[in-house]
């Protein structure tokens, strides 16, 4: 500990593309995650447009948020898309049987949702049932929400909404493992063959298909659904939460932890390495080429809720060690580009590891916001090896490198560079070698708190924010650069 780190980025020998899809958030019918969070609805006092919030769609769009994942979850695999097309008086107010128990008003459907995308500058990953759905009506709302011409366009067109709407991902069903229909891999493989055929993009355009991948290290599953449906999808997706204290359910609480809670939990959020590296080998024995690209499209801290919170709301607090799960998770999504080119965090408004909170009118943003603001220059950047030979931070059982990074050439030709210390009490002095580039100068932003679970609150919305950072400099052509303790640092070289 304390002791310096050694680093060599290969800026002459640029990897794959670093896919903006990386950074697709998650949003599902599940406690205040839409309702309240998202929508409003267009008569509510807080200020909205069609609906949607504005001091959170205007959070999201300074976000460039590219893509966003819905209607769930397990919540696809139940949902109806026909429930929430037409009149909103005349939808049917169901009960969602997965989160909470609640009503579900149909409020928000398919043309709300692409209002959605619209305001936020994103793209449709739209989550088909495959559960307790049919082929026809998958292929149904593909056609409803595609198609140039035919009496499902004119339907659409009377609902609201004449041009097609793009659909750039879909996913053949949710979990099929458990909630999506509690299927063996051999039956989920063959229904998604099934399903997948029906999922038919207008001449011209394209759809990209996302089987429903493994949880965790079901690489029987990968194995399985590669094997037999791989030539079928354009992607498989795979779950991974970062869930400390012993696995499943979730028992940490999100704010009340001690250095045993932060080191496990960092070292849980590490795993995500081995699970791509483990998944991403099987996908290659079937897929050489790579054509098959391995979608993380639910990934993040999963704890028990905020104590007093609705059960089966998944609604947590969210401090600066979310930031170091969300830097880490996205420095290994580096390490492995060539393969993940989706990934979606879990999810996106006041639900686990939420990029926003919400209360009323109120709203914050949380220090995971704030990491995922830092590296916006990842998005369609180009990966630069980086090897960083770090010591080890230990607390009890749990040992890792103290220093987790990343490096792309972003779209403007300027190197970026991400760090995160990991350590809670050492600073770490880190020396960048960087070959195949000279470095001028060297500006940078840090995430950091004066706690390891400083929070952001309502009241209190600006206690972990970035700032700019000064701790780098240009030395011999080498770029050196001090960490504090429990930060995430971003440098721009000029
Ligand atoms: O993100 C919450 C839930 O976690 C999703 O609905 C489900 O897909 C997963 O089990």
């Amino acid at each position: 500990n304390g002791q310096p780190t050694t680093a060599t980025i290969e800026a002459g020998k640029p990897g794959p593309v670093y896919h903006k899809e990386v950074f697709t958030q998650f949003a599902e019918h599940l406690g205040t995650g839409i309702y309240g969070g998202l929508w409003v609805g267009k008569n509510s006092k807080i200020p909205n447009t069609n609906g949607f919030r504005n001091d959170v769609v205007s959070a999201l769009r300074e976000l460039q948020v590219p893509v966003i994942r819905w209607p769930g979850g397990c919540f696809a695999d139940e949902y109806h898309w026909r429930e929430g097309i037409g009149a909103p008086a005349k939808r049917p107010v169901k009960v969602n049987t997965h989160w909470g128990g609640v009503t579900e008003p149909n409020a928000v459907g398919t043309h709300e949702f692409f209002e959605l995308l619209r305001q936020v500058g994103a793209e449709a990953y739209i989550a088909g049932n495959v559960g307790d759905g049919t082929p026809r009506e998958m292929a149904e709302w593909v056609e409803y929400m595609t198609a140039p011409a035919g009496s499902l366009a004119d339907e659409r067109a009377r609902n609201g909404h004449k041009e097609p709407w793009k659909v750039a991902y879909f996913g053949v069903g949710n979990e099929l493992w458990g909630c999506g229909g509690n299927m063996r891999p051999e039956f989920a493989a063959d229904e998604t063959r099934r399903y997948a055929t029906f999922v038919k993009a207008p001449a011209g355009t394209k759809i990209l298909k996302v089987a429903s991948g493994a949880n965790v290290d079901d690489y029987n599953w990968t194995e399985t659904m590669m094997r037999v449906a791989g030539g079928n999808v354009d992607g498989l997706s795979l779950h991974y939460y970062t869930l400390p204290e012993g696995g499943w359910p979730p028992k940490a609480d999100p704010v009340n932890f001690d250095e045993h809670g932060w080191a496990d939990t960092l070292n849980e959020a590490r795993r995500m390495d081995e699970l791509i590296t483990k998944h991403s080998a099987i996908m290659d024995k079937y897929d050489p080429e790579k054509k098959v690209f391995l979608a993380v499209d639910e990934w993040g801290s999963w704890y028990a809720q905020d104590p007093g919170t609705h059960p089966g709301f998944l609604r947590q607090q969210n401090t600066l060690r979310d930031a170091l799960i969300a830097s880490i998770n996205l420095d290994i999504f580096a390490k492995h580009a060539d393969r993940v080119r989706m990934t979606a965090i879990a999810q996106m408004v006041n639900v686990l590891q939420a990029m926003i909170l919400t209360d009323g009118n109120k709203m914050v943003l949380t220090p995971t916001y704030w990491v995922f603001d830092m590296y916006k220059p990842w998005q369609d950047a180009t990966v630069l090896p980086i090897e960083i030979k770090s010591p080890w931070y230990s607390k009890d059982q749990f040992t890792m490198p103290a220093v987790s990074g990343s490096a792309v050439k972003a779209k403007d030709g300027k190197i970026h560079v991400g760090l995160s210390n990991l350590d809670p009490n050492q600073p770490n002095t880190v020396t960048i070698k960087l070959d195949g580039a000279t470095a001028g100068a060297v500006t940078g932003k840090i995430l950091t708190a004066p706690a390891i679970n400083s929070h952001n609150t309502f009241d209190a919305p600006g206690v972990v924010k970035p700032e700019a950072f000064s701790g780098a400099v240009v030395q011999g052509g080498n770029l050196v650069v001090t960490l504090p303790a429990k930060s995430v640092v971003v440098l721009e070289l000029q």
